[in-house]
C-alpha cells in the first residue's frame, strides 16, 4: 500500500520499445504499436485507481514525422482507431482528455477527432490525460518566445515582467503543473525533447520493460520506488 501523500500527483511517460518488442518477436512494428495501446488502455486505469490527478503520455514527437511514410501513416491510424473506440468510455470515467502539441500538423479528421473528444471531456476531472502529439519540447519553447515578442512589440509586455512564474503562462498548457514523476521504459538514459522546462526537478524512472509490456504490475513498481524517495528541490535534506 503506498500512502496517498506519496502518490505523485502528475507523471509523465515517455512511452518507448514497441519497435523492438515487434521485433523480438519477428513481428512487423505495427504489432508492438497496436499492443502498445492496450499498454495506454492499462496505464490509464491505473493512474485512477491510484488517484493520480495528471498522466501525459508522449505518443509522438515532432521529430517522429521523419520515420518513414509508412510508419507515420500505420501510428496515426492506430491513434484513429484507439480514439473512436475509447473516447466516449474515458469520459464515462470522467478522464479529461488534452492534445498537447502542434495539432494542426495532423491529419484534418484526426485534428477533428482530438477537438472533439477535448470539447467531449473539458469538464471532467478523475484524471486529467495530456497527450503529447507532434510535440516538440524545444518547439513549445520557441512558440512561448514567439507569443512574447508579439506581444512586446505591441508594447503589451515588458522584459522585467517576464519570470518564472509569468513565462509558465506562454506555455501550450499553463495549468498543467509539473510532472512529479517521470517513467521512460526501454532502457534508454535520454529525456528527449520532452517536456523540457517543466521536468526541471522531476524524478525520473527508467525500466528496461518495453512499453508492451509496461502494464499494472510495471507501473506500481514505478510508483513505488517514487514513494521510497526524498524530493529536495535544489534545497538541503529537512
Ligand atoms: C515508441 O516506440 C512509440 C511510439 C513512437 C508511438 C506510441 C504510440 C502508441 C503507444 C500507440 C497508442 C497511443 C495512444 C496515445 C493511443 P518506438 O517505435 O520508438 O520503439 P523502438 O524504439 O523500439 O523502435
Amino acid at each position: 500500500m503506498i500512502p496517498q501523500d506519496r502518490i505523485p500527483r502528475h507523471v509523465a511517460i515517455i512511452m518507448d520499445g514497441n519497435g523492438r518488442w515487434a521485433r523480438r518477436r519477428g513481428l512487423p512494428r505495427y504489432y508492438g504499436h497496436k499492443v502498445g495501446a492496450e499498454s495506454v488502455r492499462e496505464v490509464i486505469r491505473t493512474a485512477i485507481d491510484f488517484g493520480i490527478e495528471y498522466l501525459t503520455l508522449y505518443a509522438f514527437s515532432r521529430e517522429n514525422w521523419r520515420r518513414p511514410s509508412v510508419e507515420v501513416e500505420m501510428i496515426m491510424s492506430i491513434f484513429r482507431k484507439v480514439l473512436n473506440r475509447e473516447v466516449e468510455k474515458l469520459h464515462k470515467e470522467g478522464v479529461k482528455m488534452v492534445f498537447m502539441g502542434r495539432i494542426n500538423d495532423l491529419p484534418p479528421d484526426l485534428q477533428k477527432l482530438a477537438r472533439d473528444s477535448m470539447e467531449l471531456t473539458r469538464n471532467n476531472s478523475k484524471l486529467k490525460l495530456y497527450l503529447a502529439i507532434s510535440y516538440g519540447g524545444r518547439t513549445e519553447l520557441v512558440d512561448a518566445a514567439r507569443k512574447m515578442v508579439s506581444l512586446a512589440i505591441e508594447g503589451k509586455l515588458r522584459p522585467e515582467e517576464i519570470d518564472e512564474n509569468s513565462f509558465r503562462k506562454f506555455l501550450y498548457q499553463p495549468e498543467l503543473p509539473d510532472p512529479d514523476l517521470l517513467i521512460r521504459t526501454s532502457g534508454e538514459l535520454r529525456v528527449s525533447n520532452f517536456l523540457l522546462w517543466q521536468i526541471a526537478y522531476t524524478e525520473l524512472y527508467v525500466t528496461e520493460t518495453l512499453w508492451p509490456d509496461f502494464r499494472r504490475e510495471e507501473f506500481v513498481r514505478a510508483l513505488e520506488d517514487y514513494a521510497s524517495r526524498e524530493r529536495r528541490f535544489g534545497g538541503v535534506k529537512e
